[in-house]
């Protein structure tokens, strides 16, 4: 997956991604990162999920980056936000009270863009990179977050021989082998969730894994 092919998802509505409700996992585990109102939150690859909203509202201050325009001003005119635009060198960014999005490139961003964050929640931005990218990513992830910034993270599993990505497959072996050297890694839940979309299975999906995991960085 190049930029443009996300690009052009987003342009044909093509996001079957997009969650029309607040991520299960974050509402069941985020009690467990011990925040406090006014903490900020990293959400890469953020799409215009309603986390980000249900998180500001929760009191955090919210950093999301995402490459597509039509996402971020989607996620804005959905939950009916003004908001005030500005450039920088690397990103244009969108900020409405407590929430700030970034369009670009995540391979762009810079520790100073997000300091101060002290939780990462990434659902469905790992499993979005492409196998020879993941590395990279999760190499990023460490190099731009302090330590002490933990992270929730969802990730789904299935046979990649049956079906290719996006989402792609990303076993619980793939996430010790990429986070364990920085991070506590505790697998929190684990449900196969293959008849949550009849597409799943009409792909020549038996099983569907989708595994939430709370990562403590040491
Ligand atoms: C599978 S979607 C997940 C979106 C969101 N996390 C959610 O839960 O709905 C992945 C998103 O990452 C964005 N994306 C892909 N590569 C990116 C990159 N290198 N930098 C920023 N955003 C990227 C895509 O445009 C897409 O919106």
């Amino acid at each position: 997956m190049q930029p443009k092919d996300w690009l052009d998802r987003w342009q044909m509505s093509q996001i079957g991604f997009h969650q029309s409700e607040v991520n299960c996992y974050l509402r069941r585990y985020l009690n467990q990162f011990n925040l406090k109102p006014g903490d900020r939150i990293f959400l890469p690859l953020c799409g215009k999920s309603h986390d980000i909203a249900w998180l500001a509202e929760q009191g955090y201050e919210v950093i999301g980056i995402e490459l597509a325009s039509i996402a971020i001003e989607a996620f804005f005119n959905e939950f009916e936000l003004q908001y005030q635009q500005f450039e920088s060198d690397r990103f244009i960014l969108r900020k409405s009270g407590n929430i700030m999005l970034l369009e670009g490139d995540y391979f762009d961003l810079q520790a100073e863009d997000i300091e101060g964050c002290r939780l990462v929640f990434d659902r469905a931005a790992l499993i979005a990179i492409d196998e020879a990218n993941r590395a990279r990513y999760c190499r990023h992830l460490r190099d731009i977050t302090a330590p002490g910034t933990d992270m929730l993270l969802v990730t789904l599993d299935y046979d990649q021989s049956v079906m290719s990505g996006p989402p792609f497959a990303v076993s619980q072996q793939e996430v010790l082998q990429h986070y364990q050297p920085d991070y506590q890694i505790d697998f929190l839940e684990q449900q196969d969730v293959v008849d949550e979309q009849p597409h799943w299975r009409e792909k020549g999906l038996s099983v569907l894994l989708e595994t939430a995991c709370r990562l403590s960085r040491r």
